[in-house]
């Protein structure tokens, strides 16, 4: 698989977004909601480097559909704290064509937090079909299907220590494992 970022990379970004979250928030509380799955190896690197009171929740996102392509979106926030007037900082793994993050955020907004930004480890150029933008990423990246730190293909490869490009050659060998 090819490495398009390494442990070292990834490192060294989570350390600039903590910075970057330190510098916005200052020692203010903040609700960090996490999607899952695919936010869950940034969220517990990330929030070991902050400083101020930080609660988690968690929602759920997923298309019905597996593989590449995205189908229709399904929310799932029975897991979520009560977050009216809290400052939230909601996170996912990758901003794509933004449908998700989008429609996560209309979902927290009814909530009524007093306030919500969202950071995303890696924003795909090129991809976005909507109107807003993540306020906070960690990498850009091409626009190519990338797997490792959180990001799946049919629900593997999320433990890779890395981000790799998924090549046929790699499909091949899940197809027939
Ligand atoms: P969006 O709604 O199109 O922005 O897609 C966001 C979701 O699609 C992410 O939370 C991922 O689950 C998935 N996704 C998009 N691109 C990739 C990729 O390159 N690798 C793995 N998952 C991806
Ligand atoms: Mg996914």
């Amino acid at each position: 698989m090819k490495i398009l970022l390494n442990e070292q990379q990834i490192g060294h970004g989570i350390d600039r977004l903590a910075s970057q979250l330190k510098e916005h928030y200052k020692d203010h509380p903040i609700t960090i909601v996490g999607i899952m799955t695919g936010s869950l190896v940034m969220l517990a690197d990330l929030i070991r480097r902050l400083e101020m009171p930080v609660r988690i929740s968690l929602i759920q996102a997923s298309s019905y559909r597996g593989g590449t392509q995205s189908g229709d979106l399904v929310i799932q926030d029975q897991m979520m704290l009560d977050i009216k007037d809290r400052d939230v900082l909601l996170i996912d793994d990758i901003f794509d064509t933004g449908k998700t993050l989008v429609q996560v955020t209309q979902r927290l907004v009814a909530m009524k937090p007093k306030s919500i930004r969202t950071a995303v480890f890696l924003n795909k150029l090129g991809q976005s079909v909507v109107a807003s933008v993540p306020d906070f990423v960690v990498f850009e990246i091409p626009n190519e299907f990338v797997v490792g730190y959180g990001l799946d293909y049919e629900d593997l490869y999320r433990n890779l220590p890395y981000v790799g490009v998924l090549e046929a050659s790699d499909l091949q060998i899940h197809v027939s494992a």
